[in-house]
């Protein structure tokens, strides 16, 4: 498949108007998408578990407009006009236009609201860029006769990708690829597939708090943070690293077996934030009380004999990983140990969804 797949054929039914709304989750990568080529085309391939309660609601309504110039549209969140959302959706209309011709017929109201607090540092691009390209994609069903619902959902993918990379691993569940990989049938670099083979009861309902250790703006952007991968010196064993731990991944997630799952989720997660350190100019995104957390966490699970365990995005916050049986010790624990590291003592507890939904 090729992007040329993606151009629609001419549109049978150019509607006057029309709303559509659609709430996608957030998800938290396995083996991590970090390093990016032209056209947001992945380095390497990629593994997340989709998240059920971190969501944007999105409704985009659409008018038909007089003159054909140039793109039109107002964002509003949580009720409030945002002008400086603006150019981002810009950026990503003009990426996309080729592929959904009818962005300049009409005059679009986007209207969005996250259930968790806008600058809680919890990344807003994957679930809002999916909601948008989600609603763009309804949009387009109405005005074609031919959309399949599995080409529906794989475009929808391709377009969230054009957005933010790791917003096309949002749209379906409970586990998502994205990125060519020799083992994983169906995988592309074009847009995220539901994991096709078998996963072992042990991540059924897999938990996820989020520990909001800093809450602020983020440190590096994941473009400039992306582009610190080019020219860096272990950029190419990077590559292949995450190729050969998606490879180990899908005999994890098979056998069920939770001391290897640990081992290479923190491995991934502190591997991102290595080539952060050693890239030029050089990142330190973790805060004292990430790594106040993550040795808690090591302590509890030698001490408990339990299966918890860590994983990190671009920033300070810790997604706190552990299988449904753990639940009611572990939230024990994070309330009694690990609260008093979070900016304000805000935690957010979530667990594997099963991707976006029209409402
Ligand atoms: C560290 O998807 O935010 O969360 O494609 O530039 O929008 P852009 O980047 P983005 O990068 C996310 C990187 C990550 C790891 C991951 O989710 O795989």
């Amino acid at each position: 498949m090729t992007e040329e797949n993606f151009i629609p054929k001419p549109y049978t039914n150019l509607i006057d108007s029309g709303s559509f709304t659609w709430a996608s989750p957030s998800n938290i990568a396995l083996v991590k998408y970090w390093g990016k080529k032209e056209h947001q085309i992945p380095e390497n391939p990629s593994i997340s578990f989709t998240l059920n309660n971190c969501k944007t609601t999105t409704t985009v309504s659409f008018s038909k407009k007089e003159i054909n110039t140039g793109f039109s549209f107002e964002v509003f969140l949580d009720g409030e006009q945002k002008e400086d959302f603006k150019p981002k959706i810009e950026i990503f209309f003009k990426r996309v236009e080729v592929y959904l011709p009818f962005l300049n017929a009409y005059h679009f109201k986007i209207e969005t609201s996250n259930t968790f607090p806008h600058s809680s540092g919890i990344a807003s691009s994957a679930s809002g860029m999916s909601a948008l390209a989600l609603c763009l994609m309804s949009i387009e069903k109405e005005l074609s006769t031919d959309v399949s619902e599995q080409d529906f959902i794989k475009k929808a993918s391709f377009l969230s990708r054009l957005g933010s990379g790791s917003a096309c691993r949002s749209l379906e569940g409970d586990l998502v690829v994205w990125g060519t990989h020799d083992e994983i049938k169906g995988s592309s670099d074009l847009f995220g597939v539901k994991y096709p083979y078998d996963v072992h009861q042990n991540f059924k309902n897999y938990q996820d708090t989020i520990l909001l250790v800093d809450k602020g703006e983020k440190q590096v952007s994941s473009t400039v943070g992306h582009n610190l991968m080019h020219g860096h010196p272990f950029a190419q064993k990077r590559f292949k690293q995450a190729n050969s731990n998606l490879s180990q991944m899908v005999s994890i997630l098979k056998n069920g077996d939770l001391d290897q799952f640990i081992a290479l989720v923190e491995s991934e997660a502190l591997t991102l934030h290595a080539m952060m350190m050693t890239s030029m100019p050089y990142f330190i995104l973790m805060k004292p009380n990430t790594l106040e957390i993550i040795n808690k966490i090591w302590n509890y699970r030698k001490q408990k004999g339990s299966k918890v365990c860590f994983t990190l995005d671009a920033g300070a916050n810790v997604h706190v990983l552990y299988p449904q049986n753990e639940r009611a010790s572990v939230l024990e624990f994070i309330k009694n140990e690990l609260v008093a590291y979070c900016q304000n003592g805000q935690y957010i507890c979530d667990v594997i969804g099963l991707g976006a939904n029209k409402l």
